[in-house]
């Protein structure tokens, strides 16, 4: 008698059992055995259910994670009353999912919906809390309201429905940012000031990084077709900077960069021909190398003394390697070399009609057989 009492105190401040173990389910029936369960203090695996549709409401809260994993006949799925996952949220694999219904979700350790490529809506109202973002293989035309502050990861790749990914409230990312091949799409990160992970832009149609101040590792700007872009606030980067292949760029600023603690590498940019005043007006000192590749008419680094690496130019336009080396090639402690090579003149035309290459300059010592800018990567 005394202990039931005594049990029945202790168990008082606890979640009743069939709330507290990690619970494997593979249909509705299955549910309704946790349905009573507000918070549910574990782990709910869903993997292989032949289920078409599920219906998690009522579950307002998850200590654990909530998986669904090769689903092949599941369609549709309601968390419907659920604000908060102390795990990770995830869907993998679940070939025939179309709608994804968390409409109250606000705090979750990880969204991961990974590889579920009917997935075409998911309703999400305001997710304030979030330390792990990845949504790969998606048809998904947004990626939720993310209105957090703070991040640590972020990977959206291959979603080819994506038009626009907007973490406008986003003021520091603790981790990477890899934001890749969702075709066109244009991303808002206008409040981001930090990110302390690589990250990679590629294949955006816009891209606005305005507020970043400073970038603790590699930032690539690869394949994009937007025709300009600003780091606008950017003035430390502690290792390099790469911006490569992107096919309209025309034009883009950093002004306020004085210091980079790695390289710089601007390669096969195909119609990107000058490097203005404008581009790096105070860039003053670069820790790493220097790679510049393209069709270069103009290159100037206003404020530019030191160099620590190697600098490397290939210039296929205007650009000529004679005053580029008398102003540079007592700055730089590595190797200097520069490349400029000049379409040939009309009668300089090879039997079959196509334009020869000339290298009209070839400074620095040693002579590049070929071009390498692709070569670097
Ligand atoms: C995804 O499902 C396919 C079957 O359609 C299976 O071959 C593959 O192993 C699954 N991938 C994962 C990561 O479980
Ligand atoms: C989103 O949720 C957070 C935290 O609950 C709240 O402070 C914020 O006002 C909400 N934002 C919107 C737009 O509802
Ligand atoms: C980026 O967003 C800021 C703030 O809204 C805005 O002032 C700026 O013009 C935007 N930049 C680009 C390149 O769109
Ligand atoms: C970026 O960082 C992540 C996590 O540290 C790593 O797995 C990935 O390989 C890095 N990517 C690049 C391009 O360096
Ligand atoms: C640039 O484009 C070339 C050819 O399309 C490709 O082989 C290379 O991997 C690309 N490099 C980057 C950094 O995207
Ligand atoms: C040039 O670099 C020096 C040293 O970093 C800096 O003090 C100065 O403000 C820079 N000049 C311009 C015009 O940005
Ligand atoms: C520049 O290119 C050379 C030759 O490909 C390479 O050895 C060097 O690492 C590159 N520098 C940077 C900063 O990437
Ligand atoms: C670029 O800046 C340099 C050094 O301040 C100056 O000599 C040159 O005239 C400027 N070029 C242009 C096109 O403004
Ligand atoms: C090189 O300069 C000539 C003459 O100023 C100009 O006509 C031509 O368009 C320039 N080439 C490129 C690639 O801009």
């Amino acid at each position: 008698m005394k202990l039931a009492i005594i049990y029945t105190v202790l168990s008082l401040p606890f979640i009743a059992a069939q709330c507290s173990d990690d619970v494997k389910i593979s249909s509705q029936a299955d549910i309704g055995s946790i349905a009573s369960c507000s918070k549910f203090g574990a782990s709910i695996t869903v993997e292989g259910s032949t289920a078409t549709t599920l219906d998690f409401s009522g579950i307002t809260q998850i200590t654990g994670d909530i998986s669904f994993i090769n689903n092949f006949n599941l369609n549709s799925l309601s968390l419907n009353d659920l604000k908060t996952v102390g795990g990770t949220l995830q869907l993998l694999n679940n070939t025939q999912i179309i709608g994804l219904s968390i409409p109250k979700l606000s705090s979750v350790k990880s969204l991961e919906l990974v590889n579920n490529p009917a997935l075409r809506t998911l309703s999400t109202t305001n997710i304030s809390s979030i330390n792990n973002l990845q949504i790969t293989q998606t048809s998904l035309s947004t990626h939720g309201t993310i209105t957090a502050k703070t991040i640590d990861n972020i990977e959206l790749i291959s979603n080819s429905f994506l038009k626009v990914i907007d973490f406008s409230s986003l003021i520091t990312a603790n981790g990477y940012i890899n934001i890749v091949d969702n075709q066109g799409a244009t991303a808002n990160f206008q409040r981001l000031t930090s990110i302390a992970g690589n990250s990679t832009f590629r294949q955006l149609s816009a891209l606005n990084t305005s507020a970043i101040t400073s970038l603790s590792n590699t930032f690539n700007v690869f394949g994009n077709t937007f025709t300009s872009f600003s780091l606008e606030s950017l003035n430390q980067v502690s290792m390099d900077l790469t911006i490569a292949n992107n096919t309209k760029l025309t034009n883009f600023r950093i002004p306020l960069l004085s210091y980079v603690d790695g390289g710089i590498q601007i390669v096969n940019n195909p119609v990107l021909t000058d490097i203005t005043n404008d581009t790096f007006p105070a860039l003053n000192y670069v820790k790493g190398g220097v790679n510049l590749s393209g069709p270069f008419n103009s290159i100037s680094f206003p404020n530019l003394t030191r160099v620590d690496g190697a600098l490397s130019v290939t210039a296929s336009g205007n650009f000529t390697c004679d005053d580029f080396q008398t102003q540079f090639s007592d700055l730089v402690e590595g190797q200097f070399t520069c490349e400029d090579e000049k379409p040939a003149a009309t009668t300089d035309t090879k039997s079959n009609g196509s334009p020869t290459i000339l290298k009209s300059n070839v400074l620095g010592g040693f002579v590049m057989i070929a071009l390498v800018g692709l070569s670097l990567f």
